[in-house]
């Protein structure tokens, strides 16, 4: 048998008892020397072999240094145990007077602000807030408002059809709000009086002023006696108390099938002062509402005599209004859910 270096066996364990950084490591360290096969059980079951005199003195360094390593063992395993516990405690420790992290509070997008702002001005003047349904039906959307099957007008609004149908007729994404005009006549009496806030859908390419959703605000007011100057009153007052007395806009002939005659009314754009940008097409102008006054067979279409009633129709695009008075350039930004351009609101 070799001679056995007392000296490196005892500060290498010893090095390794220290630098144990766990219980796992450590106990590593413990099979090392002193397991079944450690280099300390395995000096001590080789006695046997080693002459008379060197047995005892051999036997003796062995058994020191293991009673030693086992001392030193059990130490560290107590002040690893500790360690652990004191771990634990850190993580379960709650400290109540730390400031609760903030909840973030939203608020309402700015198309819904400024809808609500649009409501309250046309409640101002006696006018209801009504609702339809964004699934429409061929009928409602198009028949209904005098626009028939193959009617070159249609074209106007690019649509997306569903492949769906209702009781055998075909349904599609509304792409105005005026078939809520239609139903409401059908269930209501005049003298009425109303707007519908909605949103809409074309089928179309997207750019800084197209999306293929978008809002519309409709208007309808029908009584016995209403011309085209009660239309061009309202719609006045409107505008004047949404963007201020100082505003410019324009009248211009217009056609749309449901009204007869018809009318648009363009805004000066606010974002380029009228110099012309992407977001008025380069034209200084904002097409902002097709109005009219509503036509004698959408009138017989819900069943009113066009000789009793009469009044007008408006259809505003709610985006560009909105455009226009916050000065936005794009507005796919609307629906872009992009906290950046939100948070300004
Ligand atoms: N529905 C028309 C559109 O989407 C707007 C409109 C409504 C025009 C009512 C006249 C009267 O373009």
């Amino acid at each position: 048998m070799p001679k056995i270096d007392f000296r490196s066996l005892k500060n290498r364990s010893e090095k390794e008892i220290k630098e144990a950084k766990d219980l796992r490591e450590l106990n590593e360290v413990f099979r090392k020397y002193l397991g079944k096969k450690g280099e300390i059980t395995q000096i001590l079951g080789s006695l046997k072999e080693l002459p008379k005199s060197k047995k005892a003195q051999v036997g003796k360094k062995a058994n020191l240094i293991k009673k030693e390593l086992k001392t030193k063992i059990e130490e560290k395993n107590k002040e690893l145990k500790e360690k652990a516990r004191r771990e634990m405690e850190k993580r379960e420790l709650i400290d109540v007077t730390v400031p609760a992290e903030k909840i973030e509070l939203g608020h309402l997008h700015p198309l819904t602000s400024v809808r609500r702002k649009v409501e309250e001005i046309f409640e101002s003047m006696g006018f209801s807030v009504i609702e339809g349904p964004e699934i429409e039906s061929e009928w409602y959307n198009f028949d209904a408002l005098n626009i028939p099957k193959d009617h070159p007008a249609r074209d106007a609004w690019d649509t997306f059809w569903l492949k769906d149908e209702l009781n055998a007729k075909k349904l599609l994404l509304r792409t105005h709000t005026s078939p809520v005009q239609i139903r409401y006549m059908e269930e209501n009496n005049p003298p009425l009086r109303i707007i519908v806030p909605g949103r809409v859908f074309r089928h179309e390419a997207s750019d800084a002023s197209h999306d293929v959703q978008f809002y519309q605000i409709e208007g309808l007011m029908i009584d016995r006696d209403i011309t085209l100057a009660n239309l061009k009153g309202i719609l006045k007052t409107f505008v004047k108390l949404f963007f201020g007395e100082d505003i410019e806009f324009r009248w211009r002939p217009g056609y749309f099938p449901f009204v007869e005659p018809g009318l648009e009314v363009d805004i000066k754009c606010l974002i380029c002062g009228g110099k012309g940008c992407p977001a008025c097409k380069r034209s200084g102008w904002v097409e902002t509402v097709g109005a009219g006054m509503v036509h004698p067979n959408v009138l017989k279409a819900v069943g009113l005599n066009p000789k009793n009633w009469q009044g007008f129709a408006f259809g505003m695009g709610f985006d560009r209004l909105v455009m226009t008075k916050y000065k936005i350039n794009d507005i796919r930004l609307f629906y872009s859910g992009d906290l950046r351009f939100l948070k300004q609101f």
